[in-house]
């Protein structure tokens, strides 16, 4: 069973979301300005619609915490949807201005969206609000809220982390896994987070020229995280194995469609000896002659950086329409358009950053326990001991 388990609830417009996390040890030190500063960077993208002008996402906490501190009991955050209060009509949780929300009923399905194969796994037809609330990409700031907190969590222990947009559409900035160097000048607060803030004018050009075009984009995202000791995962069981925890983790975000670990993509064409790392004696313990296996072999972090990759689909709402089908009246007609980005890899980084984190604290505190930090430092400072004569920290 996870030992960090987290719920998010709350729909698009309506009055927030919420997201309880549970199995933090009690004592951790919490820095307020640090989550919201996350909650922002997933608000900042280049080629995100005007909802990201109304909402100011900060995070609000009901339970869990006393002076900074986490107690050890689920820890809830919330956050407002400001855009509530022009949605209330449609979306309050008792009571509906009939008119209002009789003008923003959907029944008319966005291919590459779940309206259709929501509507037709809950049998709902007459109004497609009903699916495309929750399933709408609101609901990644909590995770990216919950997020925050795995990461302060993490970077108790030395875990670091940097992100980066590799590609945008057909505009490739980073060929391949990205390394710990190649992100040293990611802005994490830009509008594109790209490797070399040089490109990110001529990526806003193509943005705006795209979103001219009345079409949408996807992308590619890296991130790489340093510090993580080797052993974390295992290599026994098929749900424990943490390369597959993190691949779940990243399919899970919307618009995701693959995910690749190290040179997971590219090896695939190569022989045995191009695509893995030999091991070989150093001062500082044993060290690899690469990271091809972006930080995981069989199921288990090795304590190289780990390296991960995801690819976004382009979004599915065009402003242009896509042919679709009247789900009440079986009439044909082009989708109809309601306020959406052109692309959302721009905030991408944060969220694929934040899940990694979720995964990566789970997987610490089910090797290493605890319910008060303390229990936990000793842990991992006896696992440390007990791996240094063949792994030793990177600077
Ligand atoms: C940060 C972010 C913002 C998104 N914004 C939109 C949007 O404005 N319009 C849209 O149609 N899809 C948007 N998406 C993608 C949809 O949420 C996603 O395609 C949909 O939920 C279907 O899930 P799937 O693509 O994983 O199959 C966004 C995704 C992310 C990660």
């Amino acid at each position: 069973m996870s030992r960090l388990r987290w719920l998010t609830g709350g729909e698009s417009h309506g009055p927030g979301l919420t997201v309880i996390l549970e199995g933090l040890p009690a004592g951790l030190l919490l820095d307020r300005d640090a989550l919201d500063a996350r909650l922002a960077r997933r608000q900042h993208g280049f080629g995100r619609g005007g909802r990201q002008k109304i909402e100011k996402d900060r995070v609000i906490v009901r339970g869990g915490l006393r002076g900074g501190r986490t107690l050890g009991s689920p820890l809830v955050l919330e956050i407002e949807n400001r855009d509530f209060a022009n949605w209330a009509g449609v979306m309050d949780p008792w009571e509906l201005d009939t008119a209002e929300a009789a003008a923003r009923i959907v029944t008319r399905p966005r291919p590459g969206h779940a309206d259709f194969s929501g509507a037709m796994a809950t049998a709902q037809v007459e109004d497609l609000r009903n699916i495309l609330e929750r399933a709408s990409a609101r609901e990644t700031a909590a995770r990216v809220a919950a997020g925050a907190v795995a990461a302060q969590l993490l970077e108790r222990y030395g875990f670091r982390f940097r992100s980066a947009l590799l590609a945008i559409g057909a505009e490739t900035v980073l060929e391949g896994p990205p390394s710990w160097e190649d992100l040293t000048s990611v802005d994490p607060s830009s509008p594109l987070v790209t490797p070399w803030p040089e490109d990110e004018e001529r990526l806003v050009d193509y943005i705006r020229q795209i979103g001219k075009q009345q079409e949408t984009l996807g992308g590619i995202v890296g991130v790489v995280v340093r510090g993580v000791p080797p052993g974390l995962g295992s290599y026994v069981h098929w749900d424990r194995k943490l390369d597959g925890r993190l691949a779940q983790a990243m399919l899970s975000i919307p618009s995701v469609k693959a995910c690749a670990i190290g040179a997971g993509l590219e090896i695939c064409r190569q022989v045995g000896s191009e695509a893995h790392d030999a091991i070989f004696p150093s001062e500082s313990g044993l060290r690899r002659s690469s990271n091809r296996a972006g930080g995981l072999e069989g199921g288990v972090t090795n304590g190289e950086d780990l390296v991960l990759r995801a690819f976004f689909k382009p979004i599915a709402t065009l402003r242009r329409g896509l042919p679709s089908v009247d789900l009440v009246t079986g009439e044909e007609g082009a989708t109809v358009w309601e306020r959406s980005d052109v692309t959302a890899v721009g905030s991408a980084p944060v969220i694929v950053e934040s899940m990694a984190a979720l995964v990566l604290g789970d997987a610490l505190l089910e090797s290493f326990g605890g319910s008060s930090i303390e229990a936990l430092d000793h842990a991992v400072e006896a696992h440390l001991e007990r791996v240094s004569p063949w792994w030793s920290k990177r600077i």
